[in-house]
């Protein structure tokens, strides 16, 4: 069965709720005949009612790009799987490297956010990726199996059904530099290998894998050609309804 692409945009800490509305009136009718891939878009959560209200009756869904893993409580400032949810949302990215590098994200952390978004009935896409030094020092295929082991730890086959993961080489992110399609393609395998280990070949066999960093419409097509690249998780590129579009239609 060949796995539908996923084509997500993060927007990080960009825009605000009419600049949302403006991106939504400009982009839903540029991919309003797109069926070949599932879009979603992850704006800013002060953003998620009115991209979720711009977003009514296209296929773009809506995500947040964070969560916290408790249902409710005394957690200042956070947001939990049950509220996305209740917004609308059907997508949540987890374990962002820029979470990881400024917010003190944790393979752990990692691990209770995906049990959460699972058991919530959200989509997670896990970010995984290792940082210019382990790459430089050789340490990328530990870094992202003791990243995958430790997140998909604890967790059934069934519940992680719906489970993605973005495999986002932080060296790539915001610089220009995309990792090449060969490059990524056995990182994809890699981490493939380790959804294998933690839950059968078959579900490994059917999970999307995106990747991430530095995707623009010009690099698109190569790295979407790549059996093991299963979609995109998009940053810079996504805030332009015309960019985003042409790498949805790559
Ligand atoms: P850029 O596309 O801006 O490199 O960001 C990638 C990313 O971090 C998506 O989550």
């Amino acid at each position: 069965m060949p796995r539908t692409k996923l084509i997500a945009a993060n927007w990080k800490m960009y825009k605000i709720p009419d600049q949302a509305r403006d991106f939504f009136q400009a982009f839903v009718p540029l991919v309003a005949d797109h069926t070949r891939d599932e879009i979603v878009v992850c704006p800013p959560a002060i953003d998620l009612s009115a991209a979720l209200e711009a977003a009514k009756g296209s296929k773009v869904a809506v995500g947040g790009q964070n969560l916290h893993w408790e249902k409710e409580g005394a957690y200042t400032g956070e947001i939990s799987a049950s509220m996305l949810l209740a917004a609308g949302c059907t997508h949540v990215i987890i374990g962002h490297s820029e979470r990881r590098q400024y917010f003190g994200e944790t393979d752990d952390t990692v691990n209770l956010k995906l049990k959460a978004a699972l058991e919530a009935g959200l989509i997670p896409i896990v970010c995984v990726g290792e940082v210019l030094e382990e790459r430089e020092a050789n340490l990328t295929e530990d870094v992202l199996r003791r990243q995958c082991l430790r997140a998909f730890h604890a967790i059934s086959a069934k519940k992680a059904a719906k489970m993605v993961v973005a495999y986002e080489p932080v060296w790539a992110i915001g610089t220009g530099k995309t990792a090449t399609p060969q490059l990524a393609s056995e990182a994809h395998s890699l981490i493939r290998g380790e959804a294998a280990k933690a839950f059968g070949q078959p579900f490994a066999d059917a999970m999307r894998i995106l990747y991430g960093g530095s995707v623009k419409p010009e690099n698109a097509k190569a790295l979407m050609s790549q059996e093991e690249i299963d979609g995109a998780l998009v940053g810079g590129a996504s805030l332009d309804p015309k960019s985003f579009a042409a790498i949805v239609k790559y």
